[in-house]
């Protein structure tokens, strides 16, 4: 097992684990990272940055991990927490361990000669159950300054993934061609996410988003709805939401927020509330969740005891899943298995840091996530998109 420095799609150091099997099948899986973290995720890395994690795995790497069997995923994911000693992989980094979970498991699928997600199949589920596309349009918030205050404007298109991939990149383009026709002069950004930069507003910028699914069912009779991830932690402070121009409290966020699924037809709303506000969700879930996937991201960061809790308060209907909020795919696996037995299911997200690997469309096959929220433009978001296709359907030619 070794560590690498690489980049990431933001152009930030990040790691890349090589895990090489006794039979010799080698895997090699780069660490994404966030912008938008939530306050409980494990810790990226530890003190120090991406060299002190380097500096670190020197030390432990070789004792700790050299002898293990990759096909004991349980055992590897034990021995990461074992070195890494505290509650939130803060000595070894979670984006370390992730690197080397993951990469131990595509090991081990290589050398048993199956595909990765046959390796991480869940008990009960098909392996054929597509996920939707959740991609990522337009951008706002932390991932694009000059845009709107919400984070993300997604197309989530349902279907075959060659459907489904097909109609969300329409949508991304549909989009810029409406931004090109009502700002002619305006250099168009992306963010980074691949999602549009425009000056417009959040209401604004959903009716363009909803518009252009409109278009493209019509168009091409694939099945694109609108979709938000609101990433409302970063805009509330002090008990309200603090929008450009105006501010609202909790009561005020849960009254814009149901009248922007009923109006716009949303089919799925990700972290539309703060971070703590578990019953602030569950009233969302109940006034729309029948229409609407309602997504806890920094509300859950993946993590078991928060995902019991918002069972408990039955606060959502859906569970973002990124490995690297907990740090190993053992750690992620089972709170996919408790949130499916408990009535929530699994989308599957990359991080707005990526790199060009394809596992998490084997993970999103595995767990027969609702959806795959990995972004439409950009070589780490389309190696996602490829690899699902690649999934989903044999070669056009023999
Ligand atoms: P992050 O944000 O990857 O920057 O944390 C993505 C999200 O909020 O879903
Ligand atoms: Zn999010």
């Amino acid at each position: 097992m070794s560590l690498r420095l690489i980049y990431d799609s933001r152009g930030a150091a990040t790691v890349e684990a090589t895990v090489v099997a006794e039979s010799g099948a080698r895997s090699s899986v780069g660490a994404p990272s966030g912008a938008s973290t939530g306050t409980h995720e494990v810790r990226a890395w530890p003190e120090g940055g991406v060299p002190t994690a380097l500096e670190a795995f020197r030390r432990w790497g070789t004792p700790t991990l050299v002898g293990l069997p990759v096909d004991d995923q349980a055992r590897v994911d034990a021995a990461l927490h074992a070195a890494d000693g505290s509650r939130d992989f803060s000595q070894i980094g979670g984006n370390t361990a992730t690197a080397l979970s993951v990469a131990t498991a595509e090991a081990a699928a290589r050398e048993r000669g199956i595909p990765l997600w046959e390796l991480l199949q869940r008990p009960g589920v098909p392996g054929t159950a597509f996920p939707a596309i959740v991609g990522n349009c337009l951008n706002g918030g932390r991932h694009a300054i000059g845009g709107p205050d919400i984070q993300e404007f997604h197309a989530v298109a349902r279907g075959p993934p060659a459907d489904a991939i097909r109609g969300a990149l329409a949508v991304h383009a549909e989009v810029g061609r409406r931004l090109k026709a009502q700002f002619p002069k305006l250099a168009l950004g992306r963010g980074d996410e691949g999602g549009w930069v425009a000056p417009i507003d959040n209401v604004e910028a959903v009716e363009l988003l909803a518009a252009s699914c409109t278009a493209v069912r019509d168009q091409l009779k694939v099945d694109v709805t609108p979709g938000l991830d609101l990433a409302a932690t970063e805009f509330y402070r002090d008990g309200r939401y603090r929008y450009h121009g105006h501010t609202v409290d909790t009561e005020g966020q849960l009254d814009f927020v149901t009248k922007l699924v009923e109006r716009f037809g949303l089919t799925y709303v990700e972290d539309p509330f703060e971070e703590e506000a578990f019953d602030a969700f569950h009233r969302l879930t109940e006034a729309v969740g029948r229409k609407a996937l309602i997504v806890g991201d920094d509300l859950y960061t993946t993590s078991l005891p928060r995902v019991l809790e918002g069972d408990r308060r039955h606060s959502t209907n859906a569970v973002l899943i990124k490995v690297n909020q907990v740090g190993t795919l053992t750690d992620a696996l089972a709170t996919v298995d408790f949130a499916r037995a408990h009535g929530m299911v699994p989308v599957v997200s990359h991080r707005s840091g990526d790199v060009p690997d394809g596992w998490l469309a084997h993970l999103a096959l595995a767990t027969a996530a609702s959806g795959l929220k990995c972004g439409l433009l950009g070589g780490e978001r389309v190696a996602k998109l490829n690899e699902l296709l690649r999934l989903g359907a044999p070669p056009e030619t023999p």
